[in-house]
């Protein structure tokens, strides 16, 4: 995988040899994105599999149950992490009752293969219903980093924003710079360079005078877990720029593979949010000094809940849903 705490200023591939390994680099953000910590997952599920020495079904099972808590704790606010280690069970279990252990071992390596590939259809079909949303001329401010990286490939919100620049449409994104692991600063403009899609970073305490000022048309952002009733769960600042965006009446949309869709949660309340290393927030230097004093205290949720009454539409792969989304959500859940 890529390290994405690397980037923008080296672009570096690390392997991993063990399951163990996967939910530490999960943990530590070498990858992040609710989509690509999914697929990291069940790759990481499927060594797992290898990992095991295990001559009988019984056994491996039991190894890969193992596995799967520990690849699943790695971090808790992202539900693809989750439905892609269950997806790869189900499929261990069911084999397991008419296969040897050699092939389960295979046909799982298979199964995260596929559910990678999956990801990048799904993303891009999702892309083709969001891009029908902008407009030519748009300015469009993003949160966080949804793209590529963020995924298996081509991304949710900057999916989106990809397909509408490749259709020709003129349009201009103002990167939320996303504090504290900056993921817009870092690796969002880092993608967009790559595109070749106009672009200007702004801190995230910008985006009200740009909404209040007219000079934004469009507000797009993913998810890491939607409830049934819509509400979203996404990087943290993701609540403030919503609601921005509604007392400016711009549209603002969730990008949302169904993936992310989590229907056993009635709201957003109910959605765990991670609580990370507050040291994420005061280690920051600017000009090469440290900012906070040393000794200073931080809090560091690194996910909020936007509910439902701020979004316009969530985007799904299976098309754009509309309020009520208590009634309409499910419907676009197969
Ligand atoms: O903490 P991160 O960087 O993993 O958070 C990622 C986000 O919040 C994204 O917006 C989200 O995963 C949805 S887009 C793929």
């Amino acid at each position: 995988m890529i390290d994405q705490r690397r980037l923008p200023e080296v672009l570096e591939i690390v392997s991993y040899h063990s399951h163990a390994e996967v939910a530490q680099a999960i943990k530590g953000m070498v990858v992040r994105g609710a989509p690509a910590i999914g697929a990291a997952a069940a790759f990481g599920l499927a060594l797992a599999g290898f990992e095991s020495r295990a001559q009988t079904t019984r056994d491996l099972l039991a190894d890969m149950e193992a596995a799967a808590s520990t690849l699943k704790a790695s971090r808790p606010t992202a539900v693809n992490l989750a439905w892609a280690v269950d997806r790869l069970m189900a499929t261990a279990v069911r084999l397991s009752v008419s296969q040897p252990a050699d092939e389960v071992r295979q046909a799982l390596l298979s199964e995260a293969q596929t559910l990678a590939d999956e990801d990048v259809a799904i993303n891009q079909r999702m892309a083709a219903h969001g891009a029908e949303l902008i407009a030519h001329g748009d300015t469009i401010i993003h949160h966080c980093n949804t793209g590529a990286l963020a995924t298996v490939d081509w991304g949710t919100a900057l999916g989106v924003i990809r397909t509408a620049w490749e259709q020709g449409k003129k349009i201009h994104v103002l990167v939320d710079e996303t504090r504290p692991r900056l993921q817009g600063a870092r690796l969002t403009a880092w993608e967009l360079e790559q595109y070749g899609i106009p672009y200007e970073i702004i801190s995230d305490n910008m985006s009200g005078y740009f909404l209040r000022s007219g000079q934004a048309q469009k507000v797009l952002f993913g998810a890491d877990r939607a409830a049934a009733n819509g509400d979203v769960a996404n990087k943290i600042g993701t609540y403030m720029l919503a609601l921005a965006a509604y007392d400016n009446s711009i549209p603002t949309y969730a990008v949302v593979p169904t993936s992310t869709i989590d229907l056993s949660l009635a709201h957003g309340g109910l959605i765990p949010i991670e609580e990370r290393d507050p040291a994420e927030v005061l280690d920051i230097q600017f000009q090469g000094e440290r900012v906070a004093p040393l000794g200073a205290k931080a809090r560091n949720p690194a996910f909020d809940i936007t509910p439902n009454r701020l979004l316009t539409g969530i985007v799904t792969e299976n098309g754009v849903v509309y309020p009520p989304f208590d009634l309409n959500l499910p419907m676009f859940v197969k």
